[in-house]
């Protein structure tokens, strides 16, 4: 026996506190070792060596679904002999995009087998009837993986969908359902089933309270492509992204719109993520596509000895630079002020060109202003306080200009590019003060 980290697989013979892997506390559990089979036995066959021009290469072929917002994220459409991990909160509409996706391909003659070990068959049923599933869509409802594996032998699918990686175990494995032995072992034999029979292979996952895809950040390197699958849950809109694509680009988003008879996309969402605008309104850039989102932020007196500091769609880590930044800079006193930033809609902003947006927020608040409802802010914020370019600005203002704002805030040496919008040219932060 041994311990290992549930969030990243780390192994030690005794028990910790704290994983010295990566960090996490509390986070090991006593399972049988699993390293045993790697031994020392002789192997039963001898690996062959390829010369490159030997290989052959076909263009690589693509399965598309025809839900357009779901095919552009995996790059074109799902790759055959390939394994797709989609992680995200709990009721954030997973099990539904997949029978949706199981239905259209289905609709386009695939061979699809949509496996399920949270749902009872009855309930999935129910689901799929609202969604427009045919009757004649191929359902198991199995925690066993070793007898889903027998059964997928005769039924050869082309498209498998495991609904959930936490909810199948393999009954030789001691550890429990979930752990990360268990998820680690399920998956390798996807894996093998997914390049020895050249079944594509979709892999459902929950996410932590932390973000992270519970337990096995060991999966994300075994998977071909790893998808997110986020939005507000009290909101109509998901927002799939790629996060790692062996065979596409990342970072390209598809957006969906949650209803009574499950997600319709949404091509043109640029102006979805705005609510009241009563926030600073930041022209993100999502794989190809601009779309506008609102940071709101507020500033508040704190009572309490270290204040709060609370994120939602924005790294923790950065908003801290920022605050650092504006007292430095600015000679304004954040430490004795809670701090909440959210990003409307749900959505989570990863790029540094949201700094000029967020400080604009947090100035606001801090310093009881109005920002305007017609101005866009963009901009990377240095550590000395300055205002840096940022990747494809005219894509960026364009959009905003479609949408009827007026002025955008931007990085010096920006160029004009229409007489409807007003640029305010900014090299350091103080002027953002300034201008407010
Ligand atoms: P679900 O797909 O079960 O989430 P996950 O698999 O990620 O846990 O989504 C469940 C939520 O979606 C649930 O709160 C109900 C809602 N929903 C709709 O609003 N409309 C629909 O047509 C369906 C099928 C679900
Ligand atoms: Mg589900």
């Amino acid at each position: 026996m041994a311990y290992y980290c549930q969030t990243c697989g780390y192994r030690s013979v005794k028990w910790l506190g704290r994983c010295p892997g990566c960090g996490s506390w509390d986070s090991l559990v006593e399972e049988a070792d699993r390293g045993s089979r790697n031994g020392n036995s002789p192997p039963s066959r001898k690996a062959r060596l390829l010369r490159l021009d030997e290989i052959s290469v076909e263009e690589t072929q693509r399965y598309p679904s025809g839900l357009a917002e779901f095919d552009r994220v995996l790059g074109g459409g799902l790759v055959p002999a390939s394994l797709v991990l989609i992680g995200g909160d709990p009721g954030i509409g997973k099990s539904t995009l997949l029978l949706q996706v199981a239905r259209d391909y289905h609709g386009r003659g695939r061979r699809v087998v949509y496996l399920t070990g949270e749902e009872s068959p009855a309930q999935v049923r129910l689901r799929a009837e609202r969604l427009g599933v045919p009757g004649d869509l191929k359902l198991m409802a199995e925690n066993d993986l070793s007898a889903v594996l027998s059964a997928l032998e005769e039924e050869k699918p082309e498209i498998l969908i495991v609904d959930s990686i936490q909810t199948v175990y393999l009954p030789e494995l001691s550890s429990a359902p979930g752990s990360v032995s268990q998820v680690r072992e399920a998956a390798s034999r996807l894996l093998r089933l997914a390049k020895e029979e050249r079944v594509a292979i979709f892999i459902v996952g929950h996410v932590t309270k932390e973000g992270a895809l519970a337990g096995p950040r060991v999966l994300e390197h075994l998977v071909d492509v790893v998808l997110y699958f986020e939005g507000e849950r009290s909101g109509p809109y998901r927002v799939l992204r790629a996060v790692k694509n062996r065979f596409g680009p990342v970072d390209e988003i598809g957006v969906f719109e949650m209803g009574e008879r499950g997600l319709v996309p949404v091509e043109n969402p640029s102006g979805f993520f705005l609510s009241g605008r009563e926030g600073a309104v930041f022209p993100a850039l999502e794989g190809t596509r601009p779309l506008l989102v609102e940071i709101q932020a507020l500033v508040v007196k704190s009572y309490l000895a270290s204040p709060r500091r609370t994120s939602v769609g924005f790294d923790p880590w950065r908003l801290s630079m920022l605050l650092a930044i504006l007292e430095k800079h600015l000679g304004l006193s954040f430490y004795d002020r809670d701090v909440f930033l959210n990003v409307a809609g749900g959505l989570r902003i990863r790029e540094p060109a949201a700094d000029l947006s967020v400080c604009a927020a947090l100035l606001a608040s801090r310093l009881d202003r109005n920002l305007p409802g017609d101005t866009v802010f963009c901009g990377e914020v240095g550590l000395s306080g300055e205002v840096r370019p940022v990747l494809a600005l005219e894509t960026r203002l364009k959009e905003a200009v479609r949408l009827g704002f007026r002025r955008a805030v931007v990085p010096a040496g920006a160029k004009s590019l229409s007489p409807s919008l007003e640029l305010v040219r900014l090299s350091r932060l103080e002027e953002l003060r300034q201008w407010l």
